[in-house]
């Protein structure tokens, strides 16, 4: 009888735990995390840019533009085109500004945009990409 108990306990914990699997992924994922940091310790010039893996940070009239690579359709990474001032993704043809205004192609939304503030030394920026 003992036995038989255990065997039930046992069954219904583990049926718990994978029942309660998908709330907790969901609880995890919400999570607060901080954003990464990396920097980039050099100045740019007006109509210089750098080319990052996740992002291409650009000088622009406002200050230091950090646009992701991340293309907002399926996720391929988008290059940019610096002769004809575009990202262009690989995958499906969409087109974006240097601002990472959505110009054409099947993405329908705008590329992220960075948070950039300059370093302390007031060489160089920190662009925070989300963790
Ligand atoms: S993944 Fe970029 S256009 Fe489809």
């Amino acid at each position: 009888m003992k036995r038989r108990n255990l065997l039930k306990n046992a069954f219904f914990w583990g049926l718990g735990a994978v029942l309660s699997w998908p709330l907790f992924a969901f609880v995890q994922k919400k999570r607060y995390r901080p954003p990464r940091e990396v920097r980039i310790s050099r100045d740019l010039k007006a109509d210089e840019f750098i080319v990052e893996p996740e992002f291409v940070l650009f000088q622009s009239e406002k200050g230091p533009l950090a646009v992701s690579r991340t293309c907002t359709h399926l996720g391929c990474r988008v290059n940019y085109l610096p002769e004809k001032k575009i990202f262009l993704c690989p995958c499906h043809q969409s087109r974006f500004s240097p601002g990472g205004r959505y110009i054409s192609g099947p993405a329908k939304k705008d590329l992220a945009v960075y948070k950039v503030t300059p370093m302390e030394d007031g060489h160089g920026v920190t662009v925070y990409l989300p963790a």
